[in-house]
């Protein structure tokens, strides 16, 4: 069973600024409803029982508005806004649920991961990236369905047009599994036109093993001074560890771009 999550945010968001200069991205509202809170409630729908949140002293306000604030708690029982009280009651039961864990430099994904090495219990943990929102069908449960029957790990996938392989994380294909779910042989983070395997891409959901930790441990920082996951994971598939990539149904929304973050609530309210 996977039991935990990992979500790290303690990313600059410089892609978002002047919106996120002084307000985590993660908070910001898609259709009146923080990003995050859509990363919870998928999470909690797969079955998650404890999610850590990678924060940095920048991002504290995150902490904040996931605390039980007694000012409000006293506010909100008075005004008996069946609304309100709904959320609020939301927003302790995701509380319960989450650790807080540092990473005050922001040294890449990889590196963030790693920060919660002392926190994971079980052979494998679930880690999502919230800039990528996929809804009309919960990702992370048709992947955690595929590592029950597979006892490998697993990552989203997506076709993207060959034109923007420079933005992804791209696999190369091993073996056909079926329409849905294809092992793979590679995976290099960010590759040129020229050297990049397929037009497949890796998205923001991954079912990885524990034993990544030890890599991560061991991992030098790329060209651009920044520890991927990625690398992590490329060596894992080198040392035989079975990864599955999962196109999965649901419709993708990059909210880490001005442009994406806008045409999510747009398409979100259309829902
Ligand atoms: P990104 O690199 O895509 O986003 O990280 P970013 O750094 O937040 O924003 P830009 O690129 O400056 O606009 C993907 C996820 O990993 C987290 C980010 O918070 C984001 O959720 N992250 C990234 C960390 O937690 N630590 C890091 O060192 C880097």
């Amino acid at each position: 069973m996977i039991k935990q999550a990992i979500i790290p945010l303690a990313g600059l968001g410089t892609r978002l600024l002047p919106l996120t200069s002084v307000f985590p991205k993660e908070l910001l509202p898609i259709n009146g409803k923080p990003g995050i809170e859509y990363i919870l409630d998928e999470c909690i729908e797969a079955g998650i029982k404890e999610i850590i949140f990678i924060i940095s002293k920048k991002k504290e306000l995150i902490k904040t508005y996931f605390h039980n604030d007694h000012f409000y708690r006293k506010i909100i029982k008075k005004k008996k806004d069946k609304r309100i009280q709904y959320e609020y009651k939301k927003i302790l039961k995701y509380k319960k649920m989450i650790k807080f864990v540092y990473q005050n430099k922001p040294l890449g994904t990889g590196d963030a991961i790693l920060k919660s090495r002392k926190f994971v219990k079980d052979k494998f943990f679930l880690m999502l990236l919230p800039d990528d929102l996929i809804i009309n069908n919960n990702c992370s449960k048709s992947m955690i369905k595929i590592h029950k029957k597979y006892k490998s790990s697993v990552m989203a996938s997506m076709t993207v047009d060959k034109k923007t392989v420079s933005r992804w994380g791209i696999y190369k294909l091993k073996k056909k599994l079926d329409n849905e779910n294809f092992i793979i042989n590679d995976v290099i983070e960010k590759p040129s036109k020229k050297n990049a395997p397929s037009n497949k891409a890796v998205i923001g959901r991954y079912i990885l093993p524990k034993t990544i930790f030890s890599k991560l441990n061991h991992q030098k920082p790329s060209k651009g001074g920044e520890v991927h996951i990625t690398d992590s994971i490329r060596s894992l598939i080198k040392d035989e560890n079975k990864f599955i990539a999962h196109n999965f149904k649901g419709k993708y929304l990059d909210c880490g771009t001005l442009d994406g973050y806008i045409k999510s609530g747009l398409e979100i309210s259309n829902l």
